[in-house]
């Protein structure tokens, strides 16, 4: 028989208590429409191509993930990003493709992608699309010259999904055939009334409802709403189900906590950069969202940048390291390279099986944090066979030595752990704790087999891809610039520099309390639980386990225990899909 141990602390805030989002529902209500019950896999042509973007280069690299064997090892989906429209025809709103760019949509008298699509799916690929959730793109907002955008008038220039929603869903996904599109955002936050471009007479003004700096500044239903209506646009497209829908807004609009309910990935921070720094900072957006993501919605700290700065053929252990990391989150896999010139040496990190399946196993467990510190932490992911993969991440610049115990994995001090390096291959055994060394950069990985600490049941927070935060307590987003700070990749040394961040940060955490401290109970540590505020209501589904049991108590972090909390559990047999 097997049972599910759980350590339940709630920080009291002193809210009054809102009864219906807490009454429990017997469903499962994060996102699982769409095709992401393991994350997407594949490539995308933003980091190499920006918006210079051509059908020869995209099926350039759709061919070399052919032939290098890739596609056997799931990169599936090949995504133009920005860059590929001409304009919007005004007279019925239909979307005009640059066909010089893109030979195959041309020979018809209104451009069509089809064929575009039919040769991908030919090829055994899935297509991928980009638009805005705004009228217009962020190249539109953010490029330095005219060269590669949408011409024309103000409205012919207006190729973002704003006013357009269910027709160009319908275009896009029924009639040319795409399979995945990406959402971004910057038309609902960079064309108020004094930006450049709205000045300059190339844009209409759009009333900022989103702010990246200022969750204060941001209409988050409003955000919201539009996106789920861009969800049930697709479903109604794509009634099959064959789609895959990927939010773009960086983590702002608090998108954070509610993604996971509306689309199948999130991006967690702004865009990543081939630069050591911006790794960590996309990285750190997500490392502590174990509980956000399930099967069928992920975090995304953004994609691959493995082939460029300082992720390129001489950075390989900077480029292992990028790799490991996101499939250790459940990232997405999106190979952002002209793989038509990638090296050997990166073709094989891409293409290491043994890590590609620890991002894409079926239990869809994100890493949860075992050790912090500013320079080295430690992940463990539960694999759906139950074993553990295990990162070692050094994140600076010195070497550091590392004792790795088997409890730190959740597994038994006193049996043995077998571990395989997913590197060299290597094979070690050990007792109690084991010790390496890891390098400035380095992330060493390993699969781990052992005794479980739980003889025959796991802690939730030990499979998170089964919990899920339906109600997670913040009630009003607050500031909280100790958590989350994210910074412009592009912006050099002028001006105040990056300042802090925070658009919602959730309220539920793996191992911790909410703002990262360790969970304590009336002075008693706890290394396994899960930590939410007062006024939360998780979601577990169970995987075939026999008896729940939970520890719950007030957490000694809790600023206000003047009032009373209450703790209750309900149980649906059969009911939960
Ligand atoms: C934003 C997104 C990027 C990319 C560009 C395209 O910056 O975050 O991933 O799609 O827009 O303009």
């Amino acid at each position: 028989m097997k049972k599910i141990l759980a350590a339940i602390f709630l920080l009291s805030a002193g809210f009054a208590q809102a009864a219906d989002p807490l009454a429990p529902t017997g469903r499962w209500t994060g996102y699982s429409s769409g095709r992401a019950a393991t994350p997407p896999m594949g490539w995308n042509s933003w980091n190499a191509f920006a918006s210079a973007v051509d059908e020869d280069k995209v099926m350039g690299s759709a061919r070399r993930i052919v032939d290098s064997g890739l596609a056997r090892k799931g990169y599936h989906y090949i995504n133009l990003d920005d860059g590929w429209a001409a304009k919007r025809r005004v007279a019925d709103g239909h979307l005009m493709i640059r066909a010089d760019k893109f030979p195959s949509a041309a020979n018809k008298k209104t451009p069509t992608f089809k064929p575009y699509t039919d040769k991908l799916h030919a090829m055994g690929l899935k297509a991928g699309i980009y638009s805005d959730m705004g009228r217009n793109t962020c190249a539109q907002a953010w490029s330095a010259t005219d060269e590669d955008l949408p011409k024309g008038s103000v409205a012919e220039r207006e190729v973002g999904l704003h006013d357009f929603i269910e027709q160009d869903i319908d275009l896009y996904f029924r009639e040319w055939g795409f399979d995945y599109i990406k959402v971004d955002g910057c038309g609902l936050r960079d064309f108020g009334p004094n930006s450049a471009k709205v000045k300059a007479g190339q844009a209409r003004a759009l009333d900022p409802i989103m702010d990246l700096g200022a969750i204060s500044r941001t209409d988050v239903p409003g955000v919201q709403g539009l996106f789920r209506r861009v969800g049930a646009a697709i479903e109604r497209s794509r009634p099959n189900g064959d789609f895959v829908y990927s939010l773009c807004i960086w983590g702002a609009a608090n998108v954070r906590a509610w993604a996971k309910d509306v689309g199948n990935t999130s991006r967690t921070s702004d865009d990543i950069a081939p630069a050591w720094g911006r790794l960590l900072v996309n990285y750190d957006s997500a490392v502590h969202r174990a509980l956000y993501a399930h099967p069928g919605s992920w975090n995304d700290p953004d994609m691959l940048y493995i082939g460029a700065g300082d992720f390129d053929a001489d950075h390989l252990t900077e480029a292992r390291s990028h790799f490991a990391l996101w499939a250790m989150l459940n990232s997405p896999l999106l190979i952002g390279a002209d793989l038509r010139k990638t090296p050997d040496a990166l073709m094989d990190i891409l293409g290491n099986a043994d890590i590609i399946a620890l991002d894409q196993d079926a239990a869809g467990n994100q890493a949860t944090v075992a050790y912090d510190s500013s320079d080295l932490q430690i992940l463990v992911k539960t694999l759906g066979n139950g074993d553990k993969a295990v990162a070692v991440f050094n994140r600076g610049s010195g070497a550091i030595d590392v004792n790795l115990q088997a409890t730190q994995l959740r597994f038994r001090g006193d049996a043995p752990v077998e571990m395989t390096d997913l590197w060299t291959k290597k094979q070690v055994s050990f007792t109690k704790e084991t010790q390496l060394r890891v390098a400035p950069r380095e992330t060493a990985v390993f699969r781990a087999h052992g005794t479980r600490m739980l003889a025959n049941g796991v802690y939730l927070s030990e499979q998170p891809g089964q919990v899920n935060p339906a109600v997670d307590g913040v009630t009003r987003p607050v500031a909280d610039p100790a958590i989350f700070r994210t910074a412009a990749g592009w912006g050099g040394t002028r001006g105040a520099g990056d300042r802090p961040q925070y658009a919602g940060w959730g309220g539920a955490r793996a191992d911790s309390a909410p703002y990262g401290q360790t969970l304590q109970v009336a002075r008693k540590t706890f290394a396994a639980g899960i930590g939410v505020l007062v006024n939360s209501r998780l979601e577990v589904r169970n995987g075939g386990h026999q008896r729940f049991t939970a520890q719950v108590g007030v957490d000694d972090s809790a600023t206000d225990k003047a009032n009373a909390v209450t703790f209750s559990a309900n149980y649906w047999r059969n009911r939960i899909p």
